[in-house]
């Protein structure tokens, strides 16, 4: 299997390079309007919105950063799938203009306008970005009513183009299959609140618009991507950066093009792209082993397991994970200026492959098993299941 990577350095208010409904995933985090950091970047895009900030207009400059982010909204909807899913990573702004402290709510302005341009929002994830600054805490201190609350949160709002995407052919049944994720992956990443992601180092090196990256982690898109797309899809990222989607994509196999306005992150993104292949096969190993542990402390307290997989042999939780291969990557080749190619091994990591058989329950096990369950309780336990189909 190989994946392909393009970087195009340009506006994404226009993706010309990409017909409609060609995107199966977007992942991506804008510029977030009125973080200062930001000022500089949406006043290139429309001078009304430097005019605002002068005049010190808080919410004229906040709506007006806005339209130019929805310039780029109402592309996506056209370059999706129906059934294409957009994860837009955002955080809300605190800003005190003219001495008038506010909350800009980023969030809730886009969420609001996607919506209108006819996405169906799902459950969002909100997830905890804690700042240990000392300075972190706002306004008057110990002295009621005037302090105000820290952000430590962004959100990731999850929209959906269209109805559930159906899978039609066997192969494509065959590659979301192989493209399952563990049960108890799914527990965690399920969750509408994210409390483990550790943030990641900001640093720009000979940038001149800016000196952080604003980079989101990278377990970040890669759980988006395996939870939201098959091996083989194609991700876009219209707010590229330093490219992490980019990375996450190219360790869960899918293909991906992202845009990006500042060509100064070129060689920034180049630099990184060496390291690629250790460090995606590390969080897959990181993968496999938190599985096999997982494994180790419930056949402890719970017995044995019911499914094993096809690949791994090793126990999985459910029907689902029995064909769950995770590729690990072989190599990685720069085909031009701005686009790569990754191989993968379609074998799981022998390591990793083995004889569990004391862990899975055998055939007679599970004679044994039904003959113990009562028929009322087997009658139960079906209308249950039925539930969940
Ligand atoms: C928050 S950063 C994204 C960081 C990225 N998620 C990462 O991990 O590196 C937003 C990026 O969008 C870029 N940008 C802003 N407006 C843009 C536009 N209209 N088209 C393309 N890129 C744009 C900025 O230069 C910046 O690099």
């Amino acid at each position: 299997m190989i994946t392909t990577h393009k970087i195009i350095f340009k506006d994404s208010k226009r993706m010309k390079e990409l017909i409609d409904e060609s995107i199966d995933l977007v992942v991506t985090s804008p510029p977030y309007p009125m973080i200062e950091m930001w000022d500089q970047i949406f006043a290139k895009q429309n001078e009304k919105i430097d005019r605002a900030l002068k005049k010190k207009d808080g919410a004229a400059a906040f709506e007006l950063m806005h339209q130019e982010l929805d310039k780029v909204w109402v592309e996506l909807y056209r370059v999706l799938r129906e059934g294409g899913i957009a994860c837009i990573n955002i955080g809300d702004a605190t800003r005190t203009i003219d001495s008038h402290f506010a909350l800009y709510t980023n969030h809730s302005r886009i969420h609001t306008y996607m919506q209108k341009l006819g996405f169906s929002a799902l459950p969002a994830i909100l997830w905890r970005k804690q700042t240990n600054a000392p300075n972190k805490f706002m306004g008057s201190g110990m002295m009621p009513p005037g302090a105000y609350v820290t952000l430590e949160h962004e959100y990731v709002l999850i929209l959906r183009k269209g109805n559930k995407k159906e899978f039609e052919t066997n192969e494509e049944k065959k590659l979301r299959r192989e493209s399952s994720f563990f049960w108890e992956e799914r527990n965690i990443w399920f969750s509408d609140v994210w409390m483990d992601l550790k943030g990641t180092s900001q640093n720009l090196f000979d940038n001149k618009t800016r000196d952080r990256s604003a980079a989101f982690p990278f377990e970040l898109p890669y759980r988006l991507i395996t939870m939201f797309s098959i091996k083989g899809d194609t991700v876009l990222d219209p707010f590229f950066g330093i490219g992490t989607t980019m990375f996450a994509a190219m360790a869960a196999a899918r293909n991906s093009i992202g845009y990006e306005i500042d060509r100064d992150l070129r060689e920034q993104i180049m630099s990184k792209s060496s390291g690629i292949v250790g460090f995606s096969n590390q969080r897959i190993v990181e993968r496999l082993e938190k599985h096999l542990a997982f494994v180790e402390d419930r056949s402890q307290t719970k017995g044995k397991f019911k499914y094993a997989n096809n690949h791994y042999l090793f126990p999985v939780m459910t029907k689902q994970e029995t064909d769950l291969i995770i590729n690990g990557l072989l190599s990685i080749e720069q085909i031009d200026m701005d686009s790569f190619d990754v191989a993968y091994s379609d074998k799981p990591q022998k390591e990793y492959v083995g004889i569990w058989d004391e862990y899975i329950l055998s055939d007679s096990d599970r004679k044994d098993m039904k003959k113990r369950i009562s028929p009322k309780k087997r009658k139960k336990s079906h209308e249950q299941k039925q539930l969940f189909e």
